[in-house]
């Protein structure tokens, strides 16, 4: 267990974002290779690699592919680069350095499930990465790497970049397809599922970046390579935004299954003479893990069997001057912000909380507001039609049990203990 660089391999050599540069060092061997393999034997190698989706449910990606029904029906590939989740700044940092990593995991990707159109859909922000995807896809194109029979194959693909305006639900895969389709980005009733009905109500598949990225370094290494590392049941390595108290915030590639205490260690570790206090291991969505659990391997199952989660692989690290309300607070402000309001439990909801916590922080809390933070938060749970409800409550519902004192002493002592209410906007806090 420990770093290694598949995905971010070269990242920062000259020139990797230009075709000849990406080529130097190996690039367009993997595409070469699936064209002599076939489809349905890259599809094969990615099943037995056991590569997972790195986009936050850990889908396996050859069983996701296999779901395409055979109906004669025109295919589509979606790529997820809408990356909104708190702490997770991953797939932006893969389509800046390694844009053709991108486009060549779609491709390959695209051939496997016989797809001749593909999207990239970018967080709209990413202004830097789309012209360089831009940029990217033009050279490609020209290369006959995409557009009609690339490299004689008689396979054709058209990929595009689409921009989107911002919205953290629009990364969630229904929503994101109503969104490419002009509409108002909010989740669909599942099923049907995308692969059934995707984008135009075609099969589609939506799959994150670093998951394409990765079907590169899976054809070209063998689906054998890839799977002796990590975990039996959480192959390979995958990136991890780490960031929060530590001394050199960044993404670092790890073996799944990686001791948190490693990726801790490899950001530079807390600042001078503070301590840990809690670790977000997931983005914004997954429940905290508390010191004792500092060594705990960072592969899915071992997150889920704590009652976390693995998500979108972004690692806040939490000091001792960190408090933990104020931390579910900011956090319910960004969800309350972003529901897309469809469905009543995390509209009404998320914004019942925030008001709640603003409360609690603000020293206006009330004995029974604890209770009545897990209520509705329990209401919220399980009870919408996409995983963004679930995810408002999963840190607060978390320090509500593992720092329950830190709550209670905010209500009794007359507001935060750790930071003066004056060092929080009032603005920012929103009304109580
Ligand atoms: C509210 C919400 C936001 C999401 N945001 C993203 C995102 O920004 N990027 C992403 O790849 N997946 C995101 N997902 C997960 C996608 O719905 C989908 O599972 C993923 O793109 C599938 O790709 P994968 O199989 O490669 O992981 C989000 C899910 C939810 C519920």
């Amino acid at each position: 267990m420990g770093e290694i660089e598949i995905v971010l391999k070269d990242a920062l050599a000259p020139g990797m974002t230009r075709l000849e540069g990406y080529r130097a060092h190996g690039g367009y061997r993997a595409l070469e290779k699936a064209i002599a393999m076939g489809p349905k034997e890259v599809q094969d190698e990615v099943t037995r690699s056991g590569l997972r989706g790195r986009g936050g449910a850990g889908f396996p990606t050859g069983r996701k592919w296999s779901f395409l029904p055979n109906d004669g029906r025109e295919r589509w590939l979606v790529c997820n680069a809408d990356e909104g989740e708190p702490g997770t700044f991953k797939d932006r940092y893969i389509i800046e350095k390694k844009p053709f990593m991108l486009i060549e995991g779609i491709t390959i990707a695209a051939f496997a499930v016989g797809a001749h159109n593909a999207a990239i859909y970018c967080r709209g922000e990413f202004l830097e990465g789309i012209e360089l995807l831009e940029a990217a896809i033009a050279e490609a194109r020209s290369a006959g790497l995409l557009g009609k029979n690339i490299l004689g194959s008689g396979f054709d693909l058209d990929l595009w970049v689409y921009r989107g305006a911002g919205a953290y639900i629009c990364g969630e895969e229904s929503a994101l397809l109503e969104s490419l389709e002009g509409k108002r980005g909010m989740p669909r009733l599942k099923p049907p599922f995308p692969a059934v009905a995707g984008v135009y109500g075609l099969p589609t598949v939506v799959n994150n970046v670093e998951t394409l990225a990765t079907v590169v370094a899976i054809i070209e290494g063998g689906a054998e390579w890839y799977a002796s590392m990590g975990t039996e049941r959480s192959p390979g390595t995958r990136v991890f935004s780490i960031s929060g108290q530590v001394r050199r915030p960044g993404n670092h590639e790890f073996e799944l299954g990686t001791p948190l205490s490693e990726l801790i260690a490899a950001a530079g570790g807390l600042g001078e003479g503070r301590t840990l206090k809690a670790v977000i291991p997931g983005g914004g969505s997954a429940p905290i893990l508390t010191p004792d659990q500092s060594d705990l391997p960072m592969d899915f199952e071992s997150l889920a069997k704590v009652g976390s989660m693995a998500g979108s692989g972004g690692v806040i690290v939490l000091d001792d001057t960190t408090c933990m309300v104020r931390t579910s607070l900011r956090l319910l402000q960004f969800f309350a912000h972003e529901s897309c309001g469809k469905c009543t439990p995390c509209r009404e909801g998320t914004e019942w909380l925030r008001k709640i916590l603003v409360r609690v922080e603000t020293g206006h809390g009330r004995e029974e507001d604890l209770g009545l933070l897990e209520d509705v938060s329990n209401n919220i749970n399980g009870n919408t039609l996409c995983a963004l409800g679930d995810a408002s409550v999963g840190v607060l519902l978390s320090t509500l049990r593992a720092f329950a004192d830190e709550y209670r002493a905010h209500i009794t002592g007359g507001g935060c203990p750790l930071a003066p209410v004056a060092s929080m906007s009032a603005a920012a806090a929103g009304p109580a």
